[in-house]
């Protein structure tokens, strides 16, 4: 059984081995370079790394919304083979099946249609796929289940805690603030009874509190529902807050997955490290230093690791090879050779403590060896 099976008992969401390349006038941009990740059923997984490592190419890769790029490997939706779908097939499962919250409210919503017209066209119309417009005009206007629709936007937005549902029902998305758009955009993906939603950083172009606000929010739904939720996100403090179990993302490749607690608890990954050691903390001390250096870029990306040029581990095997995912009991996968070594080698074993040693510049603590090449 490999790694990818191994950590989820049921999986309703498979991709395996995902690339996704865009071509462009000086290249091809590797982005996306073998991601395998699964989504079990009512389960709660978050996708998290810094800007810029991938997460949403990939949902917008599982989702179709990637027209010009090249996306190779498999999706399996609850024993569906994804892209052997039509458009149209496509279109039903994610209005029905698959629903999607992305990150900007404001800009999500049309602003030239009230949220009314909005929500009641996805309730009447979500997930049946495509609708000619005669057909979609037709059954607008003649009152053909558009009131039963209407009635349906109007109790979601309750549901969403939203105040004055039918005031806003009349309401265009600018007359509305962040907070209460973002809680729009939630009933929308809701309307439709999903039975797994995907998030891509909901509410952080909001204020703290209202970003909080709508996290319990979420939360509250997705407990209530019982929905799967694949939520991406920038921020680990929103991955510990929500999610059962945590990919972590570095430079178009998931380089470490473990239930939450446990990643928090004893993140093996350097880069995972580096990340959790980089948490601002408010209870004194000094403040945290970040982890050195940028995400790779994708047109020339490091060979081997992609992580080498800013790990302190490094040594000669990570730009040779490309690290091998190492098991780490039933639920813990890691993508480091440092947990693949031979018998004969006895090379530390990173670890929190040593890696914010590495980052404070300590005169002890580990150092890369080598610098940095790419793949040409
Ligand atoms: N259409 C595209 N063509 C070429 N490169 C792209 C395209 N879309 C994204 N990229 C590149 O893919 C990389 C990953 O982008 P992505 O949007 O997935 O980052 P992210 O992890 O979601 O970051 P953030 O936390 O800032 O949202 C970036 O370097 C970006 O420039
Ligand atoms: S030790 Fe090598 S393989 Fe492990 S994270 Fe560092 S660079 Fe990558
Ligand atoms: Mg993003």
């Amino acid at each position: 059984m490999s790694w990818e099976e191994s950590v989820v008992d049921d999986p309703l969401l498979t991709i395996k081995d995902l690339t996704v390349d865009f071509e462009s006038f000086d290249g091809i941009h590797k982005v996306i370079d073998g991601v395998s990740l699964s989504v079990g059923r009512g389960e709660v997984v978050a996708i998290a790394g810094e800007t810029g490592c991938g997460k949403s190419v990939t949902m917008k890769a599982i989702l179709r919304l990637l027209a010009t790029a090249d996306i190779n490997g498999e999706m399996i939706y609850d024993g569906q083979d994804l892209q052997a779908m039509s458009d149209r097939e496509f279109s039903m499962l994610k209005g029905r099946e698959m629903s999607m919250i992305f990150q900007d409210p404001m800009s999500s919503l049309n602003p030239v249609f009230t949220i009314g017209e909005q929500l009641t066209d996805t309730a009447q119309f979500g997930g049946r796929g495509t609708t000619g417009v005669l057909e979609y005009l037709k059954r607008k206007y003649t009152g053909n289940g558009r009131e039963e629709a209407r009635q349906r936007a109007i109790d979601m937005l309750r549901e969403v805690q939203m105040p004055d549902p039918e005031d806003v029902m009349e309401s265009y998305p600018t007359q509305l603030s962040g907070g209460m758009c973002q809680r729009v955009l939630i009933a929308q993906a809701l309307l439709n009874e999903p039975t797994m939603l995907i998030a891509d950083e909901p509410g952080t172009a909001l204020d703290v509190t209202i970003h909080d606000q709508i996290l319990t929010l979420l939360k509250r739904l997705i407990e209530e529902r019982d929905l799967s939720l694949l939520m991406i996100t920038h921020n680990l403090g929103v991955a510990r807050e929500i999610s059962d179990r945590v990919y972590i993302m570095y430079g178009g490749r998931i380089v470490e997955t473990a239930p939450t607690e446990d990643i928090f608890a004893e993140p093996k990954h350097p880069y995972t490290q580096g990340l959790i050691a980089s948490i601002p903390r408010l209870t004194g001390g000094e403040m945290a230093k970040g982890i050195d250096g940028s995400v790779p870029e994708y047109l020339n990306p490091p060979n081997g690791c992609r992580y080498h040029p800013r790990c302190p581990y490094a040594y000669e095997r990570c730009r040779s090879e490309r690290p091998p995912m190492v098991e780490q009991g039933a639920t813990t996968a890691v993508e480091c050779v440092l947990y693949d070594q031979p018998s004969d080698t006895a090379r530390e074993i990173p670890t929190i403590e040593r890696t914010r040693q590495a980052m404070d510049g300590h005169p002890e603590a580990p150092q890369p060896t080598m610098e940095s090449e790419t793949d040409d």
